[in-house]
């Protein structure tokens, strides 16, 4: 079978963190996060499944990427198991990002989550299946980039065994039903400190937690605040969220620093933001809160309802912590789109 399918699939912010993780790509503990709307891949296959070897030609942002085309081509060998048919099929693979390259964000939930919609898509086909498996869309994700398993699920993404049924180490499962509305309209506006690449890699960053000296108390304290956080998110209580993921956003931090051996990805303007956050937030009880990726850029997350007040102060006073003045602006967003 011969064809072409393309797949947009959003980026999304961890509010309890994935950070430690062992066998196949599996978590150490369980994770949630805002699925997000602006910051999105677009990925395109050609395919052609009856070439009788395996190929793979990738173009990232229109020039061809031979180092992303052997990561690429090594994650399609790795998931044969699940859909033998890559074996035997050449592929011709164009993918882009929304957000530019450098602009701090990363891209790997984006991109490998648009690159898994594509495969389920052509797998669907091969089957004669009239509808898409998204689990399997979020276990292939997974198996290219852990948070990316979050990707294809609309608005809030649980990731991980944990107090929720149906939860699962192998896929992401929808969370937004369970949750008062207004998580549904969360802003997400990064606050790009610095977009220079990371001293320090994700996977880098997972497996020094093998070694972590807090590595069971974490693991422990994720799940405890997972459960304390959706039921905030469930009423509605914005303070016990706000200081849950707040509480959640250093931590992931504070293991950085104190791991073996430490480094640190805040920069002076994290911290400059963060107390601007604290101080607006006291004088103001609007309920704006930070959260930070595996960098030093800041999420700073609010209800639509306070976008007003919010966005006014954000352009007068954090922009100028900001590198080169630049703030991405997002929002929940509803999770992968197909466009052929
Ligand atoms: C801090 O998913 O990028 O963003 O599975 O090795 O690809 P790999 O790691 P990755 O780790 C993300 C870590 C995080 C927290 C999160 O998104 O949950």
């Amino acid at each position: 079978m011969q064809g072409n399918v393309s797949w947009q699939s959003p980026s999304n912010i961890a509010l309890i963190k994935y950070w430690g993780k062992h066998g196949r790509q599996l978590p150490r503990n369980a994770s949630i996060s805002f699925t997000l709307s602006n910051c999105i891949s677009t990925t395109e296959v050609e395919y052609d499944t009856g070439a009788g070897t395996f190929s793979v030609e990738f173009n990232f942002e229109g020039q061809r990427n031979d180092a992303f085309g052997s990561r690429i081509g090594k994650f399609l060998l790795s998931i044969v198991d699940k859909l033998p048919w890559i074996e035997q099929s050449a592929f011709k693979i164009a993918s882009k990002n929304s957000f530019p390259h450098s602009s701090g964000i990363a891209s790997s939930a984006s991109a490998m989550s648009a690159m898994a919609m594509c495969l389920v898509d052509i797998d669907a086909q091969i089957q004669e299946m009239s509808y898409l498996d998204i689990p399997l869309a979020s276990e292939l994700s997974r198996l290219g980039s852990g948070s990316a398993s979050r990707s294809v699920i609309p608005q809030l993404g649980v990731w991980g065994e944990c107090h929720i049924e149906d939860a699962s180490d192998d896929y992401a499962i929808p969370y937004a039903d369970q949750v008062d509305p207004v998580f549904h309209t969360f802003h997400d506006d990064i606050l790009i400190v610095s977009a220079s690449e990371k001293s320090v890699s994700s996977s880098a960053g997972h497996q020094l937690m093998d070694q972590s000296v807090f590595a069971a108390a974490r693991y422990a304290l994720a799940n405890d605040r997972l459960l304390a956080l959706t039921s905030a998110m469930q009423t509605g209580d914005l303070d016990t969220f706000g200081s849950i993921v707040e509480d959640e956003a250093l931590t992931l931090h504070g293991l950085m620093m104190c791991s073996e051996p430490s480094f640190a990805l805040l920069e002076p303007n994290t911290l400059n933001l963060i107390n601007a956050i604290r101080t607006y937030r006291s004088e103001t009880n609007i309920p704006v809160y930070f959260t930070l990726d595996a960098g030093p850029n800041i999420h700073l997350l609010y209800p639509d309802s306070f976008s007003k007040q919010v966005s006014k102060w954000r352009d007068e006073v954090l922009i100028h912590f900001c590198e080169n003045q630049r703030i991405i602006t997002d929002q929940v967003g509803h999770g992968p789109k197909k466009l052929y």
